[in-house]
């Protein structure tokens, strides 16, 4: 089983995409780092704590990353993901404490392990930079960082030329993508193939995992009505637990930093050390994520 750090700033698709994460039996989710982005870092955090503590994953510890990228600040999306980031009202939080700052979660869990681990990137890219910066041989010690982020062929979602998380910390791209340390890109081109507009037949039992996961969306259809859902960050954590679904091109990417296309990534088709998601099995994508939301035993 292989040893996972979630980065993310929930947000309803990091929701999603926690559930599908913790109800899989191929990822051990050594702990939780949160950022800025979709969200305050303050509401991020709350969000993951709350999330895990509702789904009865308290033990998973959480530690709390950037409140803003390597320059500037974050672009929040409070009116796409609803109040506090989630648009839902979770229990409080149990009486966790988040001690331990997210660098540092990140190059203390890499050090004295055998095996090395894996990163799946739900939110702008500055904590995994910042720890790649404090600690050169962390690049080593990580076998994969799968990122849900760019738009390489396709539209933008915050710009036409940008995608939100990548928009959000094109600096902190930079860094990873050029780090060495191998990355799966699962951005756009394939994360708007995957939309839903119903999803009563997604997750059929009651079990909590299920049930959040009908709050949020059903919670989301309220506050934007008629509109598709994309699964954004659900699909990056199914690259890490499965890349069967997904198509890849391996390259170079770089990340435009300033002008109108901030947050652009370009793609150099070559041999490198970043494969991006190019197409994906749609159906079969949505099979293994109704069948991993399914998989919560729940009560
Ligand atoms: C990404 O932006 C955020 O709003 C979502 O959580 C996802 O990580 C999609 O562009
Ligand atoms: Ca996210």
């Amino acid at each position: 089983m292989n040893r996972f750090i979630i980065d993310m700033d929930p947000g309803t698709d990091d929701a999603l995409a926690l559930i599908i994460a913790l109800n899989s039996i191929n990822l051990d989710l050594i702990g939780v780092t949160t950022v800025g982005g979709n969200a305050r870092l303050l509401h991020t955090t709350r969000n993951a704590v709350s999330l895990l503590t509702f789904l009865g994953a308290q033990d998973v510890p959480v530690a709390m990353g950037a409140s803003s990228p390597i320059y500037g600040s974050f672009t929040y999306a409070y009116h796409f993901h609803g109040t506090n980031g989630l648009g839902l009202q979770l229990p409080n939080p149990s009486t966790k404490t988040v001690q331990t700052k997210a660098v540092d979660f990140m190059v203390e869990a890499a050090k004295g392990v055998a095996s090395p681990i894996k990163i799946v990137a739900l939110g702008p890219l500055t904590n995994i930079a910042m720890a790649i910066e404090a600690d050169p041989y962390l690049i080593d010690s990580i076998e994969e960082i799968i990122v849900m982020g760019g738009a390489v062929e396709c539209q933008g979602n915050i710009t036409e030329y940008a995608e939100f998380n990548i928009y959000n910390d094109p600096w902190a791209a930079n860094i990873v993508f050029n780090s060495g340390v191998p990355v799966t890109l699962v951005g756009l081109d394939v994360t708007m193939k995957v939309a839903l507009s119903e999803w009563d037949l997604l997750f059929t039992g009651d079990g909590k995992g299920q049930r959040l996961a009908r709050q949020v969306l059903g919670n989301w259809s309220t506050m934007h009505p008629g509109s598709v859902y994309h699964m954004h960050d659900p699909l990056a954590v199914l690259a890490a637990i499965d890349h069967s679904p997904f198509s890849y091109h391996a390259g170079k990417v770089s990340v435009v930093t300033t002008g109108e296309e901030r947050g652009r990534t370009i793609f150099l088709q070559e041999t490198g050390p970043v494969r991006v998601a190019v197409d994906v099995d749609v159906q079969l994508a949505l099979n293994t994520i109704s069948s991993l939301l399914n998989s919560d035993p729940g009560s």
